[in-house]
């Protein structure tokens, strides 16, 4: 951003003639947000364009006006592109400094782009833009990380791999079962995306600073020009409301906490203990004192992201929480919280697919840990149920035999037929069948679940649910 030091031109002074004293400087570094707010420049243009637009059709200023505000606005634009733009001491957010620019290139037809309209209608407009581009991005990111996912669990269909409860092992899943889990989450917040694009469906702009204007606009008008469905219904609401920012950054703290918890298991799996994958170079770092270390750097990163993008939304409800209709400067901190966790997720989202689509798996390390026999336990239990044993007991009884390998140094296959029948006669040669990782997988047959069978079935359901766009 150029700043320009202006405080010999008369754009130096205050926009009101209400005050006598200049503003005080540290009033100024607590009160601007053009540090910040600069970034709604596109959106801010593109209503100012509409808004002129409404304004000559409606007879309240002339088409002269409007063209003379459109070329001031289309100059503003390519200053902006092109870096040539010169924010000056005195803007003191986006809005002030673009139409301060608009007047200086259109003369005095500048000071009528205003008319009929708040900076608290502008602001809440500029920023159901913002979320709405924004929205659309995470959307598209979540997808797409979701398709990834999909086509490493179509490469790892039949992969047995140890799954997990308190991150002990509990029973043997198929890899693609356990990526298509992940696939859920992203789907659901692909959707919670859509959902924020509905809540920012209806335009703010035309309720002036809270009670409405006091001319003839159309506000249908300009909601068409902007891509909005419908105008705000109330608007004392309109200037009030943030709920769409709360919606957005809800959605992306909990994409966020998927991101981090598929980087937790990432960063688990390539550990040496684990050994369940490898990230590509492109995705990791190494030590500066260590020669051996190869660090998952990003997985880390998208482990500890989540709780900033969490702590905006905290913040946010923070700052809205008790607040009286209907504008309020504290609804300025909206932004802060909103770019930060933005840039965050997008970011993680593209680092998080990136990473993921360049991961090998070791599926000699896999089905190792998947072909650990207590992981049979269930099954065992499961097969005396169908012997007409109740299943508490069963539990009981498999607990038992666990016991007596667990003491006696032993393998479950390596407890003998007597020793067997010692916990229960019903515990026969099926008992040596089922310790066998397949037999434990392909059991899994109910809906969901991870028999092949279901698997595959998952991946068609997935397939669809991506092809579904809402
Ligand atoms: N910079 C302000 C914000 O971000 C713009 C709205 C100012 N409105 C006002 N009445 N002072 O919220």
């Amino acid at each position: 951003m150029s700043l320009r030091d202006t405080s010999s031109s008369p754009t130096a002074s205050r926009a009101s003639a209400r005050f006598t004293e200049p503003q005080h400087a540290v009033f100024r570094r607590l009160n601007d947000s053009i540090g910040f707010d600069w970034r709604l420049a596109p959106y801010d243009i593109a209503q100012s364009r509409a808004h002129a637009s409404m304004l000559a059709r409606q007879g309240i200023v002339s088409s002269e006006d409007r063209d003379a505000l459109h070329q001031a606005l289309e100059q503003v634009e390519r200053e902006l592109s092109d870096g040539s733009f010169l924010f000056a001491q005195d803007d003191e957010d986006i809005h002030m400094a673009l139409e301060r620019r608009v007047t200086e290139i259109a003369g005095p037809v500048g000071g009528k782009l205003h008319t009929g309209r708040s900076r608290n209608d502008q602001v809440a407009t500029d920023m159901a833009m913002y979320v709405r581009e924004h929205a659309q991005r995470a959307l598209e990111g979540s997808a797409s990380l979701a398709r990834t996912l999909l086509d490493q669990a179509r490469g790892h269909l039949d992969w047995p791999m140890p799954g997990y409860t308190h991150l002990q092992r509990a029973q043997p899943i198929y890899l693609a079962h356990h990526l298509l889990a992940y696939l859920w989450m992203l789907v659901r917040d692909r959707d919670r995306f859509a959902d924020v694009l509905g809540a920012v469906s209806r335009l703010p702009l035309g309720s002036g600073a809270l009670a409405g204007v006091n001319f003839d606009t159309d506000r249908g008008f300009v909601a068409a020009e902007l891509g909005f469905a419908g105008v705000a219904e109330n608007s004392i609401d309109a200037v009030s409301n943030r709920d769409f920012v709360l919606d957005y950054l809800a959605a992306a703290a909990t994409c966020a906490t998927h991101l981090s918890r598929l980087g937790a298991e990432i960063v688990l799996w390539s550990s040496q203990e684990f050994g369940f994958l490898e990230v590509s170079d492109a995705w990791a770092s190494g030590s500066s004192l260590m020669p051996q270390k190869k660090n998952p750097d990003v997985a880390e990163l998208l482990r500890a992201k989540a709780p900033r993008i969490a702590g905006h939304l905290v913040a946010l409800h923070g700052v809205m929480h008790g607040l009286p209709l209907t504008y309020n400067k504290d609804m300025q901190e909206d932004k802060e919280h909103l770019f930060d966790a933005a840039d965050t997720l997008e970011l993680c989202l593209e680092a998080a697919d990136g990473m993921l689509a360049s991961v090998t798996f070791n599926r000699e390390r896999l089905a190792s840990g998947a072909s650990d026999e207590f992981l049979s336990a269930t099954d065992i239990a499961d097969m005396l149920v169908r012997r007409g044993v109740p299943f508490r007991e069963a539990h009981t009884i498999v607990g038992g035999v666990v016991r007596s390998a667990i003491e006696q140094g032993t393998l479950l296959s390596e407890l003998t037929p007597q020793e067997l029948a010692e916990h229960s006669p019903l515990l026969d040669e099926e008992f040596y069948a089922l310790l066998k990782p397949t037999e434990s997988l392909e059991q899994k047959r109910s809906e969901g679940g991870t028999s092949s069978l279901r698997v595959r079935e998952q991946l068609e359901q997935a397939e669809a649910a991506l092809a579904s766009s809402r």
